[in-house]
């Protein structure tokens, strides 16, 4: 018997394990649309938790992180950063760490999550956590990642304060849990840092709440069709 050449050390017959032949077919919104996807399709979807109102059948999970992550990477550019650093709150199996990894030369990429508790997310993908843990340093495996896995209200402590360029939150979507990770973590953004996050929609009404309560002035939030949002942070009240 070999053992697993692609993400661990199991023994196997077939030169990887069963966790990554899984992964190879994972049930990935972003990564691996549906089937029925037809992205030259026009039509209002419905149920996109945005009323419909995107007129096509794009990915939008796929380009709306991508066209937010050239922004960042544009104001970076104008901002004169060169090497800039990011902390992400909620990186699941590391989807969009990859996507963020792919587009900026981070010179850190901060990942918080514990990678245990209830997850709708573990359902979809039909996934257990070891399995989405391997997910993660395979996606992440070319950035200079690294991991906290703790909740982020634990180790918000162990980031400096205004020394980050960028923070983006994808984590509990509960009012009280995102209006926490805003009161804790955008005092660890720069002054003309970016602060965004995932799931500015109607489907989640907390995220919408608590982001509204720290921004000054909403024609500064800059929206994008995966449902996420974006501000600097001298536009907001922390
Ligand atoms: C929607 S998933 C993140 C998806 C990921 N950003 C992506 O787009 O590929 C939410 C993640 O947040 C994590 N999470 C929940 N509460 C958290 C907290 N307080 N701190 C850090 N991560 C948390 C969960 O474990 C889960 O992995």
């Amino acid at each position: 018997m070999d053992s697993c050449i692609k993400c661990c050390t199991r023994e196997t017959e077939f030169g990887f394990c069963y966790i990554y032949d899984k992964l190879r077919y994972m049930n990935s919104i972003r990564f691996n649309p549906p089937e029925d996807w037809k992205p030259n399709e026009l039509k209002k979807r419905q149920g996109d938790g945005n009323g419909g109102k995107y007129n096509s059948c794009i990915n939008r999970y796929w380009r709306g992180l991508n066209v937010l992550v050239q922004i960042v990477g544009e104001e970076l550019t104008i901002d004169g950063i060169l090497k800039p650093k990011m902390i992400e709150i909620g990186s699941y199996m590391g989807e969009s760490t990859l996507i963020f990894g792919s587009m900026v030369n981070w010179e850190e990429i901060n990942c918080i999550d514990p990678l245990e508790g209830e997850e709708i997310m573990n359902d979809i993908s039909k996934l257990n956590w070891t399995q989405v843990g391997v997910n993660f340093l395979h996606n992440t495996q070319y950035f200079n990642v690294k991991h906290f896995k703790d909740y982020s209200y634990n180790v918000a402590d162990k980031f400096k304060e205004d020394e980050y360029d960028f923070l983006y939150i994808d984590a509990n979507h509960e009012y009280e849990s995102v209006k926490k990770d805003l009161e804790l973590f955008i005092p660890k953004v720069k002054t003309f840092g970016i602060i965004g996050g995932h799931d500015y929609t109607d489907s989640w009404p907390g995220v919408k709440k608590a982001v509204n309560e720290i921004v000054i002035n909403p024609k500064d939030l800059k929206l994008f069709e995966d449902g996420s949002w974006l501000i600097k942070r001298v536009n907001t009240t922390i």
